[in-house]
């Protein structure tokens, strides 16, 4: 059964950037956009494998640092014309904390 977990201080993600969270599954990638907006996405970009924790965040995408494809980090999917989709996760904030659910 999934359940929230509280992960990590808001404040501790930097504002256009990540952090990390290691799952069983393997990472996930935990965002923070300039209005201080969360999400959460598989570490890794649908192309071929990309540390997306390691991406520019702009608006709600994260551009992959390995060749540049926008990942949406609503939904996990590249923007066209690339094609593909990473996992993502259930993420809020209550109080300052962000909670996982996993
Ligand atoms: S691995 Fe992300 S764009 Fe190629």
């Amino acid at each position: 059964m999934s359940e929230w977990k509280a992960i990590v201080a808001l404040e501790e993600i930097p504002q256009l950037g990540s952090r990390v969270v290691r799952a069983g599954s393997g990472d996930i990638a935990i965002f923070r956009t300039s209005s201080d907006k969360v999400f959460a996405l598989h570490d890794q970009c649908p192309h071929k494998g990309g540390p997306l924790s390691q991406g520019i965040v702009h608006g709600e995408k994260v551009t992959c640092p390995l060749h540049n494809w926008n990942i949406s980090l609503v939904d996990g999917t590249a923007a066209a014309p690339d094609e593909g989709q990473t996992a993502c996760f259930e993420v809020k904030v209550e109080n300052g904390q962000v909670f996982l659910k996993t």
